[in-house]
């Protein structure tokens, strides 16, 4: 019910005016957000990096209305990319197509999206398309074909096992050796198309890992060298333990080397096992979500685990 709640104040613009000038809201969102600024980012991913763990920045931003709105997101997201380039930080990008026009129409969103991968294939870098609602879901799946028919490789796609469909899309997209990061979904989904029970969601989590770790091996060349910002073919994106623990497991029953795959985690989210994985040897990348356009990125957070009304009202009382 609580979660139900959150998610529908996220879509709500007069809770987000609301919201956001509350200066103790900003205190408990700042937990999950590098900064305001790109070099408050910058500086993060810099701390993250010294911890030999990579990162994926994502400028935020979403539900874009106005065309000339996706087009100064665009020219962000290229001065993101130069900016790394210059930093000569280990991170990629993570954006989101709504950021750049794809509510307007996918032609906007397309000329867009094809001027970032072309900067970051300049740079040899490389563009996660992050997955939103499931009114997306295809024509996000069109679009990162689209740009892989185009030649561009330096682009990956999200997964959510909460949805039926995943299953098919995560068979069809290993044939074509994509960039997969696998996630559980941050959205509220209609019981038609989505598992209502998180038990059902977690076993579909474990399925779809075994499922690209058996891709990752066919494909897996030891003489590739790895490359911080070029992701693997899995990313196994989660901070629940027993996926974690699930995936190590059968990356080692298949001899899966760890170079083959990466974990991922939100900013700020159980840095404890960030570190730890880290400290095992295993591939780590953090996402760096960093602008003033945060409260549905902050929302979505606090649905996931309402236990986070509790930080927000304890930073009400603080000064
Ligand atoms: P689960 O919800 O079971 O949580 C496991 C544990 O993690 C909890 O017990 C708690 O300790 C901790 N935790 C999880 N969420 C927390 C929170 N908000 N605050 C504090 N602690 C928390 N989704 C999507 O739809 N599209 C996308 O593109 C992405 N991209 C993405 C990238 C990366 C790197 C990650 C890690 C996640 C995403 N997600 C996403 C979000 C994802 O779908 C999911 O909503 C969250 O990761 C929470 O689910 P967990 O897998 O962590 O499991």
């Amino acid at each position: 019910m609580l979660r139900a709640i959150l998610f529908a104040l996220s879509k709500l613009s007069w809770a987000q005016r609301l919201i956001m000038r509350w200066g103790f809201a900003w205190r408990t969102a700042s937990r999950f957000i590098a900064g305001e600024k790109l070099e408050d980012a910058i500086q993060v991913v810099q701390t993250l990096n010294s911890q030999g763990i990579q990162a994926s920045l994502d400028p935020l931003g979403e539900n874009t209305l106005r065309p000339e709105d996706a087009v100064q997101a665009t020219a962000d997201i290229l001065q993101i990319l130069d900016r790394i380039k210059q930093a000569g930080v280990q991170s990629n990008v993570s954006i989101k197509l709504t950021q750049v026009g794809l509510a307007l129409g996918d032609d906007l969103c397309k000329e867009n999206l094809v001027r970032i991968l072309k900067r970051a294939q300049s740079y040899g870098n490389f563009i996660r398309l992050d997955m939103e609602d499931s009114s997306y879901t295809d024509r996000t799946l069109n679009l990162y074909h689209q740009m892989r028919a185009a030649g561009f490789d330096n682009v990956g796609v999200v997964i959510q096992t909460c949805l039926f469909r995943s299953e098919n899309d995560i068979r069809s997209l290993a044939s074509e050796i994509a960039k997969v990061r696998l996630c559980k979904g941050a959205y509220k989904e209609p019981p038609e198309i989505a598992y209502p029970k998180k038990a059902d969601v977690d076993a579909a989590f474990d399925r779809l890992t075994e499922c690209l770790f058996d891709e990752a091996l066919t494909t897996y060349d030891p003489a590739l060298l790895i490359d911080p910002i070029i992701p693997p073919i899995p990313a196994i994106a989660t901070h629940d333990p027993i996926r974690i623990e699930n995936a190590k497991k059968y990356a080692e029953k298949i001899s899966l080397p760890q170079s083959a795959f990466e974990f991922q985690m939100l900013y700020g989210i159980r840095r404890d096992l960030q570190q730890n994985l880290a400290a095992q040897h295993y591939r780590v990348r953090i996402y760096v979500p960093y602008g003033t356009r945060w409260y549905p990125y902050f929302m979505r957070r606090m649905a996931e685990r309402p236990g986070n009304l509790w930080i927000l009202i304890s930073n009400l009382f603080r000064r």
